[in-house]
Parts: C-alpha cells; structure tokens; sequence
C-alpha cells in the first residue's frame, strides 16, 4: 500500500503521497496541496523542501555521506580523474577507456576560445575580480554560439554544446589569471589531459611549456573532483531555476557562479584564507576569534565552519585536510595560516557553542590553503571552485531538462499593506 502523509487544515483531512527515494529518503509530495487545500507551504532557504527527484548525487548529512552516481567520493578522489567524474556526472555511468579517449579528443577539438573574446579583457579593470569576470565571460558564450539558444535542441546540439563549455572553461579561467597579471595568455595544448593543460596555461609562459609536478596535478585532479557536485546547493538551484525558463546553459551556468561567488557558499575558501592571514596578524590568538565567532552581536563568523546539510562532518574537508598535508610537504612548504587553521579546528571542535550547533569544518576551510600552496592568488580560490562544480552544474541543468521540469517559480506569504487608494503627491 502507498504511504500517505496527511494535513488537516479547516477542519478536513488531506492526504498526500509519501515518495521514497532510493537510499529510503523520504518526501511527502505536495504538488497537489494548494489545489486540494489552498494553502502553500513556507519554507525559508528551502531547509525541507524538495526540488526535484534528482538521480546524479545522494548526500547524507547525518553520516558524512557524499556519492556522485552511486560512487563514494573516497574511491574518486583517490583513484579517478576530473575528466572521467565530469563524464560520470554527466552521462551517468563510468566511461570505458575507448568513450573516455573519444570524450577527451572532443574536448580537445573545442578548448579555444573565439579570439574576439580576448577584447573583453581589455575591458575589465586590472584589479576586477575573477569571478565578475568569469560570469560575464561564461554568459557571453551565447553570443559567440548563437545556436546553443534553441530551446529545442537536438540531442547532438544539446551535447555539442556542454562540450564545449567544458572545454573552454580552463581557458577562460587561466586567461583571467594571466590578464590579473598583466601577461600574455597561452593557448591550450591539446593532447596534455584536462587538468594538466589547465594548469599549463595557468603557470605557463607564452608558448612555453611548463614542468608541473605530478603532485601538483593530482592534488589539482582531487580538488576539482571534490568539488564537482554537491546535489541542490545555493549555485546548483540557480542552475537548475535558470535553466527551467528554457535559458540557454551558458546563461544557466553563469548565473550559477554569481550564487556560488557569495561568502557563504564558494567564496567561503577566499574567505577563509583571509580569516586566517587576519587571525595571524592579530597576533595568532584563535580563543579571541571563536569568542568572536560565538558573540551574537558581531557579524564574525568562523569562515569554512558549518554546513546547511552536513550535521557530523563533511566527508570532503576530512580527504582535503589530508591532501593539504601531504601538498604542503611534498612541495616543501611551511605556511604558517595552516597551523592557526589546525589550532581553530582544534578548539572548535571542543567548544560547546560549536558542538551543539554541529559545526564542523567544510571543503573551503583547507582547500584555499592547497590551492595557495600551488601557486593561485587567493581571489582565484573560488573560480577554481567553479571549474570543479562545472560538471555538477551541467549534469542537473540536461537533468532537469530531461525530467521536462516546469519553470521554477516558488510562492509566497504576503505581509505587505492591505488595498489602499492612491493619494496625489500635493495632498500627502
Ligand atoms: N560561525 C559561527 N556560527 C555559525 C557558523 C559559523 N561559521 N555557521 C553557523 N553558525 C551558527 C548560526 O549563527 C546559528 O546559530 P543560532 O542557532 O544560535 O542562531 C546556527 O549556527 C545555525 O546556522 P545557520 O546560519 O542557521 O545555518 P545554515 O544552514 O543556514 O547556514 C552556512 C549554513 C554554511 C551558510 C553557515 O554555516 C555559514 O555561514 N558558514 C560559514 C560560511 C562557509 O564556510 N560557507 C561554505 C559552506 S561549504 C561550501 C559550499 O558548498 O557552499
């Protein structure tokens, strides 16, 4: 028998499906409850509501659970590789070495980008930063590929498309780098993987190939990869609600790196290394600053604590807190912001203010610190969060496409004046 959840309200009883997903979530469908009722649910930031029935991430909060496709985070960042989870996300299944190889050399025939594109840069100012940049850059796709705003497009169209945002993503974001600098960019070397051509263009010079430390790209594969989706998340939603009025995906993806810019969700990783560069320069004491942290009357908060989802830990911080050992050594490097970000963690962890509200360090506490120790300036932390999620984002965008979802449109509890007449300015 259906389980059903019921609602009285006026005095009748209501019931509404209960829909189990497949690790036993459960939901009560109310896409019926204003019909049937003519009330609507209030739900601020979406604590409990469901958006969608998504099959591409499962996450559970309560036991530091986080699997893309079925497979656990753990066994990708350890022995996967970004452009094979970004297929995984976005086709559904792990490719064969033949579809993997075939994927890469489409990946390659794209990664250049219209060189009118380089006149924007021109026009940013120097000092501009690189997420604004990466933003307005993404969106301007459209405009050089007029044929991805079909609303209708064939499934070829569609794919042709996604590839090409995934393959000129690296570029755009280490020309943004490269014009921060003053320097001339360079131009992708195809046949180099995804991530090592990447960070080829990043620290490269001109036309001159740089040595990259397998450490470095492998630290850079697992970053990446662990960011790359986290189901409906602040950016994820934006994708998806954009996309649902039939917005193109550049449109879609690029409004979903301004919700991902904010300090709360992915621009917490620049946050945190500048809590941490201030801390130091206070004077290192970490007591002062959870005091700060606690204290309802000052905006302070521990930047790179705390998860809306993640009530135990947050099985990403757990992988990356032991890859920023294990960088930070390999590359011989002694930072002193992550023994203040050990000490933090240490007492945090401890405090009761913390403990109770199940505050726990997430992705951005350690990530901005690796990201620092391979060479990027921290106002590029979280533009490398975007590189990373831009599988995620694209496999729930063609989801929610395929799911033939309505256009997202929430409701609201009105609390405005009641009808009033118009008062001519003379007579107020
Ligand atoms: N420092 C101090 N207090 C905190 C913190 C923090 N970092 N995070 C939450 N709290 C307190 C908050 O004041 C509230 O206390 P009270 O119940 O006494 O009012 C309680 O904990 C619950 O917080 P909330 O703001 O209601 O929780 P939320 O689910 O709405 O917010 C969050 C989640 C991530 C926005 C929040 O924890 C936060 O602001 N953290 C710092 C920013 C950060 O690191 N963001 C990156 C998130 S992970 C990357 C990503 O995927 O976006």
């Amino acid at each position: 028998m259906t389980e059903t959840a019921s609602i009285s309200i006026d005095g009748k009883t209501h019931e509404f499906p209960v829909i189990t997903g497949t690790e036993n979530e459960k939901a009560i469908d109310i896409s019926k409850l204003r019909d049937q009722t003519g009330a609507i649910t209030l739900d601020p930031g979406f604590k409990n509501t469901g958006a969608t029935q998504s099959a591409v991430t499962f996450l559970d909060g309560e036991k530091g659970i986080l699997r893309y496709r079925g497979y656990p985070i753990e066994q990708l960042a350890e022995q996967s590789t970004f452009l094979e989870v970004a297929y995984l996300l976005i086709y559904g299944e792990l490719p064969s070495a033949t579809v993997l190889e075939e994927f890469r050399k489409k990946i390659d025939r794209h990664t250049l980008i219209h060189e009118d594109m380089k006149k924007f840069f021109d026009g940013f100012p120097s000092k501009s930063h690189p997420m604004g940049q990466l933003s307005c850059l993404v969106g301007a796709l459209s405009a050089f590929y007029p044929e991805s705003l079909d609303p209708n497009p064939t499934e070829e169209e569609e794919d042709l498309t996604i590839v090409k945002l995934l393959a000129k993503m690296p570029t755009i974001v280490s020309w943004i780098y490269k014009k921060s600098l003053g320097h001339p960019v360079m131009y992708p070397r195809n046949g180099l993987n995804f991530v090592h051509n990447f960070l080829n263009m990043t620290f490269g010079q001109i036309t001159e190939d740089v040595e990259i430390e397998p450490e470095v790209v492998s630290a850079m594969h697992k970053l990446l990869i662990l960011h790359a989706d986290h189901e409906q998340n602040c950016s994820t939603s934006t994708v998806r609600i954009v996309g649902s009025s039939n917005a193109n995906l550049y449109a879609s993806i690029s409004a979903g790196i301004s919700a991902l810019w904010g300090p709360l969700h992915g621009g917490a990783n620049q946050a945190v290394i500048e809590m941490l560069e201030n801390i130091k320069n206070d004077g290192g004491d970490s007591a002062k600053w959870l005091a700060k942290a606690k204290d309802k009357n000052d905006p302070f908060r521990l930047m790179g604590f705390g998860h809306r989802v993640y009530k135990n830990f947050d099985p990403r911080a757990k992988i990356i807190k032991k890859a920023c050992d294990d960088v930070l050594e390999r590359l011989g490097i002694n930072d002193p912001v992550l023994d203040i970000a050990k000490e933090l963690e240490e007492a945090a962890l401890k405090d009761q203010y913390f403990v109770d509200r199940k505050l726990y360090p997430n992705v951005d506490f350690y990530s901005g610190i690796i990201y620092r120790a391979l060479g990027f300036p921290t106002d590029m932390f979280t533009v490398l969060f975007a590189l990373g999620r831009l599988p995620g984002w694209i496999a729930q965008w063609k989801e929610m496409r395929a799911n033939k979802e309505p256009i997202g449109r929430p409701r609201q509890v009105y609390t405005g004046s009641v009808i009033r007449d118009y008062v001519s300015i003379e007579k107020r």
